[in-house]
């Protein structure tokens, strides 16, 4: 598929996701979802990629939400259609066994912040604007926002931003643990490709497999959730990077992992 509305650049084992719409403050409409579909299917099979940072172009906005003009056309059943296919899209950004970064440039709102708690984590600038304001347009957050942010950040946060609607400050958001860091904009770039480097300096089976034992576990009981860290743990004591990693600290070298 052409992508006409993102770009994706893979440099040093990153693949950089850019929406680009910067005149409609990268707003998702149908078309940008569809792209970002087929990129997250692309990216999970390349492996040339073993991370991913998703920004917005321009200066002003990550994303300002899904498109409004497009919205207001909605009848009910088109509106829940649209909602599941928004869910798919961001579970197979959340779901690709890559580690992804949302690197938050500017507004980050409805659609847009529920893309950003899609992935791994997430960095901002101190400038950038995030929220869930669809109860002001009548609407409800339709992609995972609030299940994700409750998740997140507990269901005291995501009450107070669902229902106040109300933008907050990259500093607030990173105070109540939805930002994991925050940069001086003229630093994010940069910030956020040392903080995946380091992510992708460890194992990639073992953050693969803790990736998947937090996401899984956050939906269940902590006994379960133990059940399956105990199953992980096994699994990763199978791989040779395991191996390698002991090894290395043993002969006090840097470990060479083969995700193997
Ligand atoms: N959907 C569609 N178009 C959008 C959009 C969205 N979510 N957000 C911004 N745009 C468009 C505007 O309509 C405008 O288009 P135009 O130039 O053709 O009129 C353009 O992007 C620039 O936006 P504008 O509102 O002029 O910029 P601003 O700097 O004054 O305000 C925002 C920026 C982000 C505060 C404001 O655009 C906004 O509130 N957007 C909607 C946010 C929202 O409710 N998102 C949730 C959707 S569910």
């Amino acid at each position: 598929m052409e992508l006409k509305l993102i770009q994706c650049e893979i440099v040093d084992g990153i693949a950089t996701v850019t929406i680009n719409r910067p005149d409609k403050m990268n707003a998702l409409n149908a078309a940008v979802l569809g792209e970002l579909a087929c990129c997250f299917d692309a990216l999970k099979s390349d492996a040339s990629a073993r991370g991913v940072i998703v920004t917005g172009a321009g200066e002003k906005a990550f994303v300002a939400g899904a498109d409004i003009a497009e919205l207001a056309q909605m009848n009910p059943l088109g509106a829940k259609d649209l909602a599941f296919y928004g869910q798919q899209v961001f579970a197979r950004l959340e779901t690709m066994g890559k580690p992804s970064i949302a690197m938050i440039n500017g507004f980050a709102l409805g659609g847009g912040c529920e893309l950003a708690l899609a992935c791994t984590l997430r960095t901002a600038s101190k400038t950038a604007k995030i929220g869930l304001p669809e109860v002001s347009l009548g609407i409800i957050p339709g992609y995972g926002g609030t299940q994700r942010l409750a998740r997140i950040a507990g269901p005291g946060v995501a009450r107070e931003w669902v229902l106040t609607g109300d933008m907050v400050t990259a500093d607030e958001a990173w105070r109540v643990g939805v930002v994991n860091r925050l940069f001086e904009p003229a630093e994010l770039k940069e910030g956020t490709t040392k903080l995946m480097k380091t992510i992708l300096s460890r194992a990639p089976i073992a953050l693969r497999l803790a990736m998947e034992t937090i996401r899984r576990g956050t939906n269940m009981s902590q006994q379960e959730g133990e059940i399956i860290e105990t199953d992980m743990f096994g699994l990763a004591a199978a791989t040779a990077d395991m191996k390698e990693g002991m090894a290395a600290f043993l002969q006090k070298r840097k470990a060479e992992f083969k995700n193997q």
